[in-house]
């Protein structure tokens, strides 16, 4: 298959406004057969189309342990005319076990103009490769669950409080208390959108939310989407963590099961586009 790809690759017309684009599928392709090509790969990093070159740089941050100069390669999309490409340096050169090298690549970055995405990706990328560890798993005590739920909730209820706090998961945005972060985080205490319609909330925690939002009168502009966890998370992990925020910061509704999040999953396989607010409130008016 490799010999195939890299004839394919050879033959293609460097006339064509899709080359760059073509040459990347077939990087991509011997990278999919763990052989990312070389020659291609130094190619991409030079491509006239910047996505071509952000896309050559994270493949060759996933093969830095079979390219030797990978460090000479990163300090050169560490300069890159795109920021796009800039970002994807940062990202790679965290990654890197020669730290000294790592650490000038992420400085000659943040030399360059960043936004706001990068200005994270570069305090993170630098914090790491200090040896600032991320921040270990977050503390806290368990609640115990509430009389109303049956034996089982009260299972779930308890084993979801761990997914909530885990780091990056919910408490992350909505704070151990629930009460959000306003103006970005809105609260889920005492949240119709939490206690309501079962298969709108396990829809927002699988596909994510965005768009402007009202909950309990206050408004949020919806420039922070709310990230998707279909990914992330096992349908039990779902029902789990959905238990808990049904009937905890003021809230109060029965269990989630794990085929009830199994169901909404399945109807839409490989969804990866964002709930809109006004989509989901087609499908599921709130009460009044
Ligand atoms: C990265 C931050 C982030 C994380 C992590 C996160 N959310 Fe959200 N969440 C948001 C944002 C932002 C919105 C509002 C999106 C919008 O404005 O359209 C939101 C909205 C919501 C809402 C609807 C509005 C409300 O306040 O009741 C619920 C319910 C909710 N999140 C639950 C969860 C649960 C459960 C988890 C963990 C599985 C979680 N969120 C993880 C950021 C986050």
């Amino acid at each position: 298959m490799l010999p195939a790809v890299k004839a394919w690759a050879a033959k293609l017309d460097q006339n064509d406004p899709q080359y760059e684009h073509n040459a990347l599928e077939a990087l991509w392709t011997t990278w999919g057969l763990n052989q990312a090509d070389d020659a291609l790969l130094r190619q991409l990093l030079a491509a006239k189309d910047f996505h071509a070159r952000a896309a050559a740089v994270r493949v060759l941050r996933y093969n830095m342990h079979r390219i030797a100069d990978h460090a000479a390669l990163f300090e050169k999309a560490a300069v890159d005319p795109h920021g796009r490409v800039r970002l994807e340096a940062i990202v790679a050169a965290s990654w890197m076990t020669d730290t000294a090298a790592a650490k000038k690549i992420v400085e000659t970055a943040s030399k360059q103009p960043l936004d706001v995405w990068s200005q994270a990706a570069a305090k993170t990328a630098a914090d790491r490769l200090a040896g600032i560890a991320e921040k270990p798993q977050a503390e806290f005590t368990v609640v115990p669950a509430p009389d109303h739920l049956d034996a089982a909730a009260k299972k779930q209820f308890v084993a979801g409080q761990e997914v909530y706090n885990r780091e990056g998961l919910c408490m992350t945005c909505h704070r151990g208390d629930g009460g959000g972060l306003p103006p970005a985080f809105p609260s889920i205490a005492s949240s119709p959108w939490v206690t309501e319609d079962k298969e709108r909330l396990i829809k927002l925690v699988l596909f994510g939310l965005m768009g402007p939002l009202e909950v309990n009168g206050k408004k949020f502009d919806g420039q922070v989407p709310m990230t998707p966890f279909a990914g992330m998370l096992k349908d039990e992990e779902v029902a789990n963590v959905l238990t808990f925020v049904r009937n905890h910061f003021g809230n109060k509704a029965d269990a989630v099961s794990a085929a009830e999040v199994k169901a909404v999953r399945s109807a839409q396989p490989g969804r990866m586009m964002f709930y809109t607010v006004d989509e989901l409130l087609k499908q599921h008016p709130m009460k009044k």
